[in-house]
């Protein structure tokens, strides 16, 4: 095997701003756009963001329609209703007003509209063919209102495969949205439980990015078209993994605390977009690879403070959930960046010389810290999750190839069985 030379930056366009989500209307009409099929949730399409955005179309001329039945944490079934919508219109472009559950499902709508195929045709291998992209599909804003998945900034699209009872997805530079809409503004009527959740996905984001496999480690392709999203640990990445961790560590708990902080918001939405052009060229890994099993056989937990009438798992919970024993075990693959996680994060290492043996157990007890603080369920077991389930949360998590496949350190069945039993109870 030839070992990569080259890592490839597929650059997000973005305008942060407090208060940009009215310029959104403009921007459409400047492409010469003037028809639009907008995407949001139940939930939010009677709230401040949601209304901006069809005031600033109304505003411009532009005709859309709305789409407000996007649902938290998408299913194949959900996404094919959404595809049917977008099929059945003549739209022109699409706008996403929402968090990561709303972008994805307008990407993944954009895609199958623009070029219809088998379900199957897209999804990721080996759950489906990993067919690429054949082309640019149409224009797509998205606006997030989470902080968040940062998925304004990549070419991917998280499910649940309901009959796999795991998560899988759709990932091509060319799924990137045309503009992203940074505006602190949006996140203000977050609930606590997602601020928090999503933040955490922000932090995972990032130290995963930052502990995955060099980029220099995989398989170099035979053609720049087969290097894939997800490359691997790199210099461009690096750098805004780095900073997204500063701004998380810093800001996430007073956002969590007081949504009217408006210095808190910003920041973290900020940390959202830049953790999300870090991993959307690095890629994620072990603590991402296990919690799509975690939300995809969900039992009856109903996080407090959301109005569904379903249960789930905040995505950023579910993943949070088993970082802690992830980096415990991949510690030792790569100490020396999981202990600058850990003392950005506030560990104090100095009177210890042997630090640098106990990295994992320091970024462990760092992310415990801040679990507690945010009010997270203690480990997997508060969530309804027994030892009975792990066989099959780690039947979910094998195939997973994509993001697994990055971890510094290799994991294979019999330490996924442990890492979930680890994961059970976090204090
Ligand atoms: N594409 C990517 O790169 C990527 C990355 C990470 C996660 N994801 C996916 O994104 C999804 C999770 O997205 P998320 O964490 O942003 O949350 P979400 O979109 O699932 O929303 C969670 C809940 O918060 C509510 N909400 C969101 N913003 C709000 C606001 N401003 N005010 C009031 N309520 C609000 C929603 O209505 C919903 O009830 C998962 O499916 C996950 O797999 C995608």
């Amino acid at each position: 095997m030839e070992k990569e030379y080259a890592v490839q930056m597929a650059a997000s366009n973005l305008r942060f701003g407090p208060g940009v989500t009215k310029e959104v209307g403009m921007d459409l009409a400047d492409m010469g756009i003037t028809r639009v099929l907008v995407f949001t949730d139940a939930n939010l399409k009677d709230l401040s963001p949601v209304q901006t955005v069809l005031n600033a179309l109304e505003q411009e001329n532009i005709s859309f329609d709305l789409f407000d039945r996007v649902r938290v944490e998408p299913t194949d079934i959900s996404m094919k209703e959404a595809i049917t919508f977008a099929q059945d219109g003549d739209y022109q472009g699409y706008v996403a007003v929402g968090g990561g559950s709303v972008i994805d499902t307008a990407k993944a709508a954009n895609l199958y509209a623009t070029y219809p195929d088998d379900f199957y045709a897209y999804i990721n291998a080996p759950i489906g063919l990993g067919k690429p992209v054949p082309g640019p599909v149409k224009p797509l804003i998205a606006i997030p209102t989470t902080a968040g998945t940062g998925s304004e900034t990549t070419g991917v699209v998280i499910m649940d495969l309901t009959e796999r009872h795991a998560k899988s997805g759709i990932a091509h530079r060319y799924l990137k949205p045309i503009l992203g809409l940074v505006d602190p503004e949006n996140t203000r009527s977050m609930p606590p439980v997602i601020a928090a959740a999503s933040g955490l996905d922000v932090l995972c984001h990032a130290m995963e990015s930052y502990t995955a496999i060099s980029y220099h480690q995989r398989p170099r392709p035979e053609r720049p078209i087969y290097r894939p999203a997800y490359q691997g640990n790199n210099p461009i990445s690096d750098m805004w993994a780095l900073k997204a961790i500063e701004l998380t560590s810093e800001y996430i708990v007073r956002a969590y605390k007081d949504s009217s902080d408006d210095e808190a918001r910003e920041n973290m939405i900020l940390a959202s977009s830049m953790a999300g052009m870090g991993f959307g060229n690095a890629g994620v890994h072990l603590c991402h690879g296990m919690s799509y099993p975690v939300s995809g056989m969900v039992k009856n937990y109903r996080p407090e403070g959301l109005n569904l009438t379903y249960p789930i798992i905040p995505h950023g919970m579910s993943v949070i959930l088993n970082a802690p024993a992830v980096f415990r075990f991949t510690g030792q693959a790569c100490p020396e960046r999981h202990l600058k996680i850990a003392t950005m994060m506030g560990a104090n290492v100095s009177d210890n010389k042997d630090a640098i043996h106990m990295a994992g157990d320091y970024l462990a007890d760092q992310i415990i810290e801040l679990m507690r603080e945010l009010n997270i369920p203690n480990g997997l077991s508060a969530v309804g999750y027994t030892s009975e389930d792990i066989p099959a949360l780690v039947d979910g998590t094998l195939p997973q190839h994509r993001v697994t496949k990055l971890s510094p350190r290799p994991a294979k069945a019999e330490d996924l069985e442990k890492l979930f039993e680890d994961a059970m109870t976090a204090w």
